[in-house]
Formats: structure tokens, C-alpha cells, sequence
């Protein structure tokens, strides 16, 4: 088995230990605060169940064919996200489309490190009694902290810190290591919270909101609200799983492996949606209110709550973890890319890209609060980052990797890299007809949308 074909590195490939540490580290890339914190508020601003089932739909038939080709580059090329491209096809253009990861990764990290800093905060805060009190005003608390100048960087450097750590440990000492650790914790946490909430009183409203489908609801925004949710969810075309499938073996099914990473993240949408609809019901919270959801909404259910202030440590825990085996996979892209590309070691790589990432990154934390008044195009610092990586680089990505996939590096050639050691691609005609002619379609109308076009 070739692990020397790198096209820039004298060492042997780092490779992960076991059958399951490329599925868990993906899974943990994929299951975060976008499952936690975004899914509930984009499923209430977009109407219950029937955004639930347009996001099922797309993570079906767009995202599990894009996770398979995704990781059958990064498993081809053993590369980078950009020069896995470049070892595929030589002597052209595409490896851009890998860099254009890269910088997705860049501005993600910048802000989901800013966010991953409050959760580290009201764990911290919860764990040492300080965050629920009677009669305290939680939005408030909330919104002098993330205006605050100082606090949210400070959180978020020491976030980012915990995640040079692990990567700067490498493959599988570090990222392997902590996922194994933390992905069981999470579901474990998960599963309780899920039993305290659905116990609730009136938590069928919230569970018929979440479940049952009400199609008036459905419109042409809540439709690409739920295909954006469904990419940025499961860290779709960002390069992740070129980089993560870049250190898997050849021996482990990579169908297999997607089908398990989807289901994994949907598991933790839904068990996610199953904890906060019927919370957000009991107490009469408007679903839709937006970002602040979960730091606002459940400080009030643990006050109210027998045992309140334990539950409050395990669900902000969940939410940290959760936030920090994403930033894992975020910074990974990246220092596999600086690490090769500038031809240093991990120890070097790490660290430097955490501290960049962690300086521009503190100017997203600072649009909530000093730095409000910077706007483009309507936008703050931090919503703007937000919408060049998510909503315009993350679908024109995708896009690009539709037609890599599907007319340039062909399918037959993917088939060959998924059958290897005998694995099987099943359903291979279905994926090469929607790889060809229906996710690009459908990709290029969201961008052209994104963009104002159409
Ligand atoms: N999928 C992660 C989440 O749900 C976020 C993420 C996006 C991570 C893109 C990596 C790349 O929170």
C-alpha cells in the first residue's frame, strides 16, 4: 500500500489506528454547534417539521453522494484538500477548488471558534455555580458578555488553545485519541438530556412542531435555508473529508463509513431538536427567536428545573464538545495544508495557524459588541464571514466538486478508488446520476440564489 505518494512530504503518512477513527473523527466533525445551536433555530424560523424533512431530503440525496466522492479524492490523493486535487489531475486547475477549502476552513474556524468560546464559557460558568440564579436575567447576562471587549476573546483564545493541543499531537495520538474520548461522551450526555426533556410537561406541542409537517410552511427561502443547513451540518465540500479521508486505509469501506457519518449527524440533529422543542414549549418560548436560543432558553429551563444546575453542567458540556471535535476537523484542513505546503512540522504548523486564525477571528468576536458599527452590505464582521464561507464559497465549492467528480476525474475512475480491498459501491448508477446531472443543478441554482442572481 502506497503511503509515500505525497507529492511534498518525505515521511511516511499519518494514518488513523483504527477501522472506527476516521468515522468518529468525521462524525465529530460533522456533528457540532451546527446540530445543537443552529439546526433548532433555522428548524423554528423555518416552520417545524417540514424544513425537518427537506433537510432529511437533501442530506440524503446531495450530501451522503458528495461525503462518498469527497473522501474517495482525499483516500486517492493522500493529500492536503488542495493537493489531493493536484495528485488526481495533474497539470490543471483544480486543485483551486481544494484551496477554496482551505480559506472556508480559515473564515469558519475564525468565527465557530468565537461561538465554541461562549460554550466554553456557560460550561465553565455552570460547572462553578455561577450561571443560574432566581430572578436573574439570562438575556441580559448573555448580552453584556458577547458585547463585552475583552471576555468572548479571551474564551475563545482559550478555546482554540485546547484545540492546538490535540492537533498539534497529530492524526492519531490527538484528534483519534480525543474523539474516541469525546464523541461516546456526547451521545451518552445526549440520551439523558433527551429522557429529562421529553418528560417535560407539554412536550407534545414541542415534539408535534418538530415532527409533524405543516407543507404551507414551505417557501423557496426555507427550502435553501434547509440545503444550507444540510451542507454546513455535515461540514459539506470544505475539504474536510479529502483531509480526513487522506489518512484513512484503503481497507475500510468509504461507503460504509459515509452512511455511518450521515447517520450519526442526523441522530444528533433529531435527538437535538427531541431535547429543545419541547423545552422551548413548556416555557413558552418563541422557537423562532433566533441564534441566541440555546445560551438564553436554557439557563431558564435549569432554574426551573429539580437538579437544574446539574443538567446545566452536562448540556453545556454536550454543546462544548460537540463545538470542540468540529474546530478539531476546522484547524486540521488547514495545518495539513501549511504543514505541507510550507514543508514544517506539526509542531510549528499548528500552533502558528491557531494563533492567525485566533487573531482574525477576534474581530468576529468584537462585531457583536465595540466593533457593531463595521458593516458591509448590512452585515457585521462576524455575519459576513459567515455568509462568503457558508453561503457563497461552501455551495460554489460544492458545485465545482459536482463537476470534478462527475465529468472530470469521472466515476468510473471513483468507483475504482471506493471498490478497492474488495469493498463494494452500492447503488453506484444512482450516485454517478446524481453526481452528474442532479446536485449540480440543483448547487447552481442555490449559488446563483445566495448571490442575488436569481
Ligand atoms: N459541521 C460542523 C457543525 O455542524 C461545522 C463545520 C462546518 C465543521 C464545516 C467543519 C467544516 O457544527
Amino acid at each position: 500500500m502506497s503511503t509515500r505518494n505525497t507529492p511534498n512530504l518525505n515521511q511516511p503518512r499519518e494514518q488513523w489506528g483504527t477501522r472506527f477513527g476516521f468515522m468518529l473523527a468525521a462524525a465529530g466533525s460533522a456533528v457540532g454547534l451546527g446540530n445543537i445551536w443552529r439546526f433548532p433555530f433555522v428548524v423554528g424560523e423555518g416552520g417545524g417539521a417540514a424544513f425537518v424533512l427537506l433537510y432529511l431530503g437533501f442530506v440524503l440525496l446531495i450530501g451522503l453522494p458528495l461525503i462518498i466522492g469527497e473522501i474517495s479524492i482525499g483516500r486517492k490523493g493522500r493529500s492536503n484538500a488542495m493537493d489531493s486535487y493536484k495528485v488526481i489531475q495533474p497539470n490543471s486547475k483544480w486543485y483551486l477548488n481544494g484551496f477554496i477549502g482551505v480559506i472556508v476552513n480559515f473564515m469558519i474556524l475564525s468565527f465557530y471558534s468565537v461561538i465554541s468560546g461562549w460554550a466554553l464559557y456557560y460550561f465553565i460558568l455552570a460547572l462553578t455555580g455561577n450561571l443560574l440564579a432566581n430572578e436573574k436575567n439570562y438575556e441580559n447576562a448573555f448580552g453584556g458578555f458577547i458585547t463585552d471587549p475583552i471576555m468572548p476573546i479571551v474564551w475563545q483564545a482559550l478555546l482554540m488553545s485546547i484545540v492546538v493541543l490535540i492537533v498539534l499531537r497529530g492524526v492519531k495520538k490527538g484528534i483519534e485519541k480525543w474523539n474516541n474520548i469525546l464523541m461516546p461522551t456526547l451521545f451518552v450526555l445526549l440520551i439523558i438530556l433527551v429522557f429529562k426533556s421529553t418528560s417535560l410537561e407539554n412536550a407534545q406541542e414541542g415534539l408535534q412542531f418538530f415532527l409533524q409537517p405543516d407543507f404551507s410552511a414551505i417557501n423557496s427561502g426555507v427550502i435553501l435555508a434547509a440545503l444550507g443547513q444540510a451542507f454546513f451540518s455535515l461540514s459539506l465540500a470544505t475539504g474536510m473529508y479529502v483531509t480526513y479521508g487522506s489518512y484513512k486505509r484503503n481497507e475500510n469501506s468509504i461507503v460504509g463509513n459515509a452512511g455511518g457519518i450521515v447517520f450519526l449527524d442526523v441522530f444528533v440533529a433529531i435527538l437535538a431538536g427531541l431535547i429543545i422543542f419541547p423545552a422551548v414549549f413548556h416555557y413558552g418560548i418563541d422557537p423562532g427567536r433566533g441564534p441566541d436560543l440555546v445560551f438564553i432558553t436554557f439557563p431558564y429551563i435549569f432554574t426551573d428545573m429539580p437538579f437544574g444546575t446539574i443538567f446545566a453542567v452536562v448540556f453545556f458540556f454536550f454543546v462544548f464538545v460537540s463545538a470542540l471535535t468540529s474546530a478539531i476537523s476546522l484547524l486540521e484542513v488547514v495545518v495539513a495544508f501549511v504543514k505541507e505546503k510550507f514543508n514544517l512540522s506539526r509542531k510549528v504548523a499548528a500552533p502558528v495557524t491557531g494563533i492567525v486564525i485566533t487573531t482574525v477571528g477576534a474581530f468576529t468576536a468584537l462585531s457583536f459588541g465595540p466593533l457593531s458599527h463595521i458593516t458591509l452590505f448590512d452585515l457585521t464582521i462576524f455575519g459576513l464571514f459567515d455568509f462568503i464561507a457558508a453561503q457563497v464559497l461552501i455551495p460554489f465549492s460544492g458545485f465545482l466538486l459536482c463537476i470534478f467528480l462527475g465529468w472530470v476525474w469521472k466515476p468510473h475512475e471513483v468507483k475504482l478508488e471506493v471498490e478497492k480491498e474488495g469493498n463494494k459501491f452500492p447503488l453506484f448508477k444512482l450516485w454517478s446520476f446524481l453526481i452528474r446531472y442532479v446536485i449540480p443543478v440543483v448547487l447552481l441554482v442555490i449559488f446563483l440564489d445566495s448571490i442575488g442572481i436569481l
